[in-house]
């Protein structure tokens, strides 16, 4: 099977038509909405860190163990291939620069002296190189114990991935549902009952504010918001982490699934944004925004902390446990999400999931 069934099924609703930006009521509405949980976070984190600031979870070296981590090559993903390989891990950064890729990978090796770290392309913006980078990655026999779904754009201006879906619809959350289904086999063999392998999704605090219609999960009918868009998205990976883990405790499976929300971290990720706010970053970040590395805190904490073996279907925030939006433990709204994801990236509904 290839990436063409999800080629056409993400160019069918909109018939071939561009995204257009409006300023609708909509759109702004839902730029108020993802401003106003930007803000509430920046102020929590200010909060804490006049309070004595962020502790960074200490965890054991984990050297027989094996991650990818997507989009490794910047910001919180940098962070946690690094801490990853600093516990000894062997760490595959899946990114799409492989220059930049490269670059990263020698000076991780450089720094924490492991060897064990690797750069195998991977772009999310198009099925088939996901389907590649799989199939890459299966190739080299390597077992396979945690997936670090990190990989994000954000408010990007109006424009479609390779095979036709809205950029953040299709970088962030179609692009790691089919990843985390080609990888699933290999996750459930490396997992025990005593030990399983791990998904771990990282999400975001807009979510919280996010909508979604599962029979037009990219909202076609909506005139293009950037800020629905990127929330949309972040919803969207929230409902899907939430049934994989129901759906793999469901079979058995020794692997868990749980959601990361890293807080306001002072990445490139914001190069789209507004420039008020870019300056805000600029001026302020030291003191308002989380470093990459405490943005990575909470990936690292999922992905190796002792304490969560066996535990799943948890959203954490600064390393605990916290609530995702009431919605996002819908069901129904996770079946047909999950149902629609399937069809689109071209795999039958319930791949590896006889369960239900
Ligand atoms: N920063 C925050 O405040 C914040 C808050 C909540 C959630 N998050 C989430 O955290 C995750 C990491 O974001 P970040 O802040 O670290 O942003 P970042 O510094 O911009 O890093 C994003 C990473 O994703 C990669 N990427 C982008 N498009 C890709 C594609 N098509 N294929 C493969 N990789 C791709 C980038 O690759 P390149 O290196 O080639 O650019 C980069 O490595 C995202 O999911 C984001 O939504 C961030």
């Amino acid at each position: 099977m290839g990436g063409d069934p999800g080629l056409t099924a993400g160019r069918s609703e909109a018939e071939g038509a561009e995204p257009v930006a409006m300023l609708t009521l909509g759109a702004l509405r839902a730029t108020v909405l993802v401003y106003a949980v930007g803000a509430a976070v920046l102020l929590a984190q200010l909060l804490r860190r006049l309070r004595g600031g962020f502790q960074e979870p200490a965890l054991p070296a984990q050297p027989d163990r094996v991650a990818i981590v997507t989009g490794g090559t910047d910001g919180i993903g940098l962070a946690t291939a690094r801490r990853l390989a600093w516990l000894g891990m062997c760490v595959v950064i899946a990114g799409n620069n492989a220059a930049k890729a490269n670059d990263v990978v020698s000076r991780i090796r450089e720094e924490t002296k492991n060897e064990k770290v690797h750069f195998l392309f991977c772009d999310l913006a198009s099925l088939r190189s996901v389907r590649k980078f799989a199939r890459d990655f299966l190739s080299r026999g390597l077992p396979l114990h945690v997936l670090v779904n990190n990989a994000g754009v954000m408010m990007v201006p109006p424009g479609r991935t390779e095979d036709g879906f809205e950029h953040h619809f299709g970088v962030n959350f179609l692009g790691h549902f089919l990843l985390t289904h080609l990888l699933l086999g290999a996750l459930t063999s490396a997992g025990s009952p005593g030990q399983r392998s791990r998904v771990v999704t990282v999400a975001s605090a807009t979510h919280y504010v996010g909508e979604l219609d599962p029979a037009d999960p990219q909202d076609w009918k909506s005139p293009y918001s950037a800020h629905a868009a990127y929330a949309r998205s972040k919803l969207a990976l929230v409902l899907f982490s939430q049934r994989l883990q129901r759906l793999l405790a469901a079979r058995g499976d020794p692997v868990t699934a749980n959601l990361v929300d890293p807080g306001v971290v002072d990445t490139a990720l914001f190069r789209h944004v507004w420039w008020g706010t870019r300056a805000v970053q600029r001026v302020l970040g030291w003191l308002l925004f989380k470093t990459p590395d405490e943005g990575a805190w909470t990936s690292v904490y999922a992905a190796a902390a002792p304490e969560l073996e066996g535990v799943g279907g948890r959203y954490l925030y600064n390393e605990a446990e916290t609530e995702p939006l009431g919605l996002a433990r819908d069901v129904e709204l996770q079946a047909r999400l999950w149902a629609e994801s399937c069809r689109l990236a071209g795999i039958p509904d319930g791949t590896g999931f006889g369960v239900e």
